[in-house]
């Protein structure tokens, strides 16, 4: 092999490494870390992405996965058995709900749902057999703001851990961990990786026992991400905080024109000083509030699809955090499965419209904006 020195990390997309005899074998387990055998169970393009975001988050170590989805299963398993119960915030992403009550249910693991008003007050909800809380930063879609401080001291006070999904805020808002949370997640194929093209998730730990068992679940479940995955999104996370500047930058803008419409009922954004949370999001986002917005025109149908067939170049993509402003319409996509009377509940009506702000420059958004807002 020639002395090649690369700038950046190469894809080492391999299902398997080699050993040169049996000394190399034993190396291989007196040394964790230093060496590779088999890609489900580590690889360097995966362990890259886990150490950076693990040093952003400020963790023992992170586990990287190939989906949210999946790093959200981890974290509940490598804590959980049969037998044992869950609590998890009401306003949580539809998928997160849906693997605890549909799928983890089945196995035997129990869950009730904490309304928000509860958040703080946990005892009523805790049994004997609770052992871990689920709970996002900010909320999907209507961006209510966690007091992750206050939550921790909560669920510390009940010994059960918590886990905090923090795909909206990012770290370079928040840090869970510094607040008391014991593991945080995200899905990676959101803020982190950033360009709309990757799949992934991660766990990042504060203690060594958990990550231990993530790492695990990871690897006997065959949660892996692929070596390409991972290296995709090690380059999009290089640019994590240039990306997520721009993002609230323009999200402020964006919430702030929105605001002031006259075809527009309501705006959810926290950086706006109406926000229920906004004095809690200024301080737990250092100042900066997120790329995700939400607001309401007319509650009909046909202005719904008259905004959005008014878009000229802003796309209806049921995904989010992409480097490119896209919308989501949550009734119809993540809150689909809900009854009406939840859906009317949690606030998310027919003229419901979710905004990702991308990184574009904000007069070209507006304007935009401006015009599909006039065809309503
Ligand atoms: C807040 C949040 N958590 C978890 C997930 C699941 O992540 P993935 O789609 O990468 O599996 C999503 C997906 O939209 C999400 O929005």
């Amino acid at each position: 092999m020639p002395n090649i020195h690369p700038k950046t990390t190469p894809i080492y997309q391999t299902s398997v490494f080699t050993f040169d005899d049996l000394n190399a074998l034993e190396l291989y387990f007196e040394e964790p870390g230093q060496n590779y055998m088999y890609t489900r169970y580590g690889n360097p393009n995966t362990d890259e992405l886990a150490e950076e975001i693990n040093k952003l988050e400020g963790g023992v170590g992170g586990v990287v996965t190939s989906s949210g989805m999946s790093a959200i299963l981890a974290a509940v398993l490598a804590v959980c058995k049969a037998g044992d119960h869950v609590l998890c915030a009401e306003e949580i992403y539809g998928g997160s709900a849906a693997l605890l009550s549909q799928e983890l249910t089945r196995i035997g693991i129990e869950v009730s749902y904490v309304p928000s008003a509860d958040t703080y007050t946990l005892e009523q909800y805790t049994k004997p057999n609770t052992r871990l809380m689920l709970a996002e930063t900010m909320s999907n879609p209507l961006l209510q703001v966690l007091d992750i401080a206050r939550l921790a001291l909560e669920t510390k006070k009940l010994s059960i851990k918590l886990v905090i999904d923090n795909t909206f805020a990012t770290p370079v808002l928040t840090k869970p961990l510094e607040l008391g949370a014991d593991m945080v997640m995200h899905s990676v194929t959101k803020y982190l990786s950033g360009h709309s093209d990757v799949t992934a998730g991660v766990v990042v730990c504060q203690q060594q026992e958990d990550l231990q068992r993530v790492q695990a679940v990871m690897r006997t479940y065959g949660l892996n991400l692929s070596p390409f995955e991972g290296w995709l999104a090690a380059r999009g996370l290089k640019t994590l905080r240039l990306r997520m500047k721009q993002h609230c930058s323009n999200a402020l803008a964006v919430a702030q024109f929105l605001e002031q419409h006259p075809k527009v009922e309501q705006v959810w954004y926290p950086g706006l000083e109406g926000h229920p949370q906004h004095g809690l999001a200024k301080e737990q986002g250092h100042g900066m509030f997120g790329g995700m917005l939400s607001f309401r025109i007319a509650d009909d149908t046909e202005s719904v699809n008259r905004f959005m067939q008014g878009l000229a170049s802003i796309p209806f993509a049921p995904s989010l955090a992409g480097v490119s402003t896209s919308i989501s319409y949550p009734l119809g996509t993540s809150h689909r499965s809900l009854s009406p009377e939840q859906q009317q509940k949690l606030g998310i009506t027919t003229g419901v419209i979710r905004l990702s702000v991308g990184i574009e420059e904000p007069e070209e958004l507006i304007e935009e904006l401006e015009q599909a807002l006039a065809k309503v």
